[in-house]
């Protein structure tokens, strides 16, 4: 939920990680913080903001930003409001150590109880100064090192975290530790890196350790890196990871935005997750996940889907195509509900966990619970070696390259990519599916990116439908069958970055309430696209007419019948049905994305969210 950046080496910290944070904003981003030791000095500034106030701020307010040990942090708030004293790096009472924290120490208002008794001053709400008054309270008492002291004291706390400390007294180390929240450490010659994620240090170096949950490093400037298990103190021989990430994905490069970058990456992602896989000429998909557990999918009582957001979206869309080609029953479930409902579940269902971030805590307790129960849980992750990739039983990854972007797009139309080629698989070793059906599919999947290419062409278009209603004060989704699913995304698109309120139906449901909110103020967005119910959807259109709603239709090239009715409508090109979900969604993203530029919203970070929700 936030983002935590450390250096320590020979260069400058300050530019380093005050870049890592702005790489890092995406986790989170109503304050940020740094702190800085120069080797007599420690220089902490920290404000509610973005990084771009705590930068303006830094170079105010300091004399002087130099120092070659730094952490900074950039905050999504669990405890205490978004402002400046809550903001991290946080100091214990002497002063001498400093912490950043993302995650939650649940038990921290009895660790708090416990330290005031014995003296300890608390100026922020935060559970994380609990945590390196607790660490410094260690210290105190037994006499012990700075890394001994940050395993005895998490030894007492309950939740998660990945945190980073150091002693001012003693500068050549940080100390890292993860339960539950992701970090990785860059190794460079004589300097080492601390982050959320890679992105951070790509430019410096391509070697990183994933510490494991329940593991803390030791990271000394001239030492190197000694890892341990944090519950049993035993060593770890780290695994040093070679990253496969660059700069430009993780830059804007010419666009305005990184949502508009990864709308417009989507026919590349999208050849990305099928390269290797999808062999349309021979007629096969491989895919070594599904291979090596080919038995456990076909036996399968039903598939149970778990998944968050938009990628819950992905789930019901996989559910429609899964039912359709495989003819394997599936039930979706939100991870948050599932969790906590005492589910059904054994040995002969398999559960498919879906996520982008791979870190969702909703996501990950629902495939603890399944797997504790027998069940078989298989992972569609697109950040690699994420924690829900390493807890599943096998997997695909979506490898999507980075999404920076809040808002989810390519990450949903990648992950529907691999559900269906998972989908097409098990249709094929079931024989669900004609030989010929089987190969049309396959040839159908590989034109997506191009037809995707045509529907981004629509930009302009689109750009002058938002023009028109971007002063909407609701907004209603339609869809049938495939389809529907993607008019929960497009709403759910609409709602996280305008702020518009938005609502997705199944088209035919709207007789059953949501008509009586249609007037004439009220835009209707309907996918009627060719394939589908489409003569009941433009029913469905007539019904919003005759109550003078707005109509814009999301129909297939060369339409006349929504033309006629509908007030504006965009052409997507025409696929077979179960891929339609590929291309109509590209349409409502782009709508959602210049309403929200036309209101001034903020793109990339809307208000209140972060990009992994590591809290329940
Ligand atoms: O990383 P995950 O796919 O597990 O994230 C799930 C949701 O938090 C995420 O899809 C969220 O709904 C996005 N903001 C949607 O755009």
């Amino acid at each position: 939920m936030c983002g935590i950046v450390g250096y320590i080496g020979h260069r400058e910290a300050y530019p380093i990680v005050l870049k890592g944070l702005q790489r890092l904003e995406y986790r989170g981003y109503d304050s940020a913080g740094i702190a800085l030791y120069d080797d007599k000095n420690l220089k902490v500034s920290k404000t509610k903001g973005k990084v771009a106030d705590l930068k303006a701020k830094m170079e105010s307010e300091l004399d002087s930003t130099s120092g070659t040990l730094g952490i900074g942090h950039t905050r999504w708030a669990t405890h205490g409001v978004p402002n400046d004293v809550n903001s991290h790096p946080h100091l214990s009472n002497s002063g001498d150590l400093v912490i950043i924290h993302n995650g939650i120490i649940e038990n921290y208002e009895s660790l708090k109880k416990e330290l005031t008794k014995r003296g300890y001053k608390f100026e922020s709400d935060t559970d994380t100064e609990v945590l390196v008054n607790l660490i410094e309270d260690v210290i105190a008492k037994e006499g012990v090192k700075l890394g001994k002291a940050v395993q005895i004291a998490l030894n007492q706390t309950v939740g998660a975290y990945a945190i980073a400390v150091f002693d001012k007294k003693k500068p050549n180390e940080i100390v890292v530790a993860r339960l539950g929240s992701p970090l990785a450490i860059g190794v460079g010659k004589d300097e080492y890196f601390i982050a959320s994620d890679a992105s951070p240090f790509i430019e410096f170096t391509n070697n990183a350790i994933y510490l494991e949950d329940g593991e803390m490093a030791v990271v000394r400037r001239d030492k190197g890196v000694k890892v341990r298990k944090i519950h049993d103190d035993s060593l770890v021989d780290p695994y040093i990871q070679e990253l496969q990430l660059n700069l430009e994905q993780i830059e804007k490069n010419n666009f305005d935005h990184f949502m508009l970058k990864e709308i417009y990456e989507q026919p590349n992602a999208i050849k990305d997750t099928y390269r290797g896989r999808l062999h349309a000429e021979e007629g096969i998909i491989r895919m070594a996940g599904i291979d090596d557990n080919l038995e456990r999918f076909l036996n399968a009582r039903r598939i149970i889907i778990v998944a968050c957001g938009t990628s819950w979206h992905a789930g019901l869309v996989a559910e429609y195509i899964f039912e359709d080609l495989a003819r394997i029953p599936v039930e979706v479930e939100y991870a948050s509900e599932f969790r906590y409902r005492n589910p059904i579940i054994n040995s002969d269902d398999v559960v498919i966990a879906i996520s982008q971030s791979g870190e969702t805590a909703d996501t990950m307790a629902a495939i603890k619970l399944a797997k504790e129960k027998g069940a078989f849980v298989f992972g569609v992750c697109n950040v690699v070696g994420s924690s829900i990739s390493r807890e599943t039983n096998a997997g695909a990854y979506t490898h999507a390259g980075p999404e920076i972007g809040v808002a989810s797009t390519k990450a949903f139309t990648t992950q529907i990519t691999v559900l269906t080629l998972i989908a097409l698989k098990l249709a094929k070793a079931k024989g669900s599916m004609s030989n010929t059906d089987f190969h049309m599919h396959l040839q159908e999947l590989e034109t997506i990116p191009q037809k995707i290419e045509i529907a981004l062409q629509g930009n302009d278009h689109i750009k002058e439908v938002a023009f028109k209603y971007k002063d909407a004060r609701n907004c209603l989704y339609l869809g049938r069958g495939f389809n529907f699913p993607v008019a929960l995304e497009g709403a759910l698109k609409l709602k996280e970055i305008s702020y518009i309120h938005a609502e997705g139906y199944p088209a035919a449901e709207m007789k059953h309430g949501p008509i009586a909110l249609i007037d004439e103020e009220m835009p209707v967005v309907v996918i009627a696209t060719r394939k589908g119910h489409y003569e009941k959807v433009v029913s469905n259109i007539q019904e919003i007419k005759s109550r003078q709603g707005k109509i814009i239709g999301i129909v297939t090239e060369g339409d006349t019948s929504v033309r006629d009715l509908a007030d504006y409508v965009i052409e997507v090109p025409d696929t077979i049905e179960s891929l339609t979900p590929l291309i109509t969604t590209i349409p409502l993203q782009l709508l959602s994305y210049h309403i929200a530029v036309m209101l001034g919203k903020n793109v990339d970070q809307p208000r209140n969210l972060a990009k992994s929700v590591t809290v329940e």
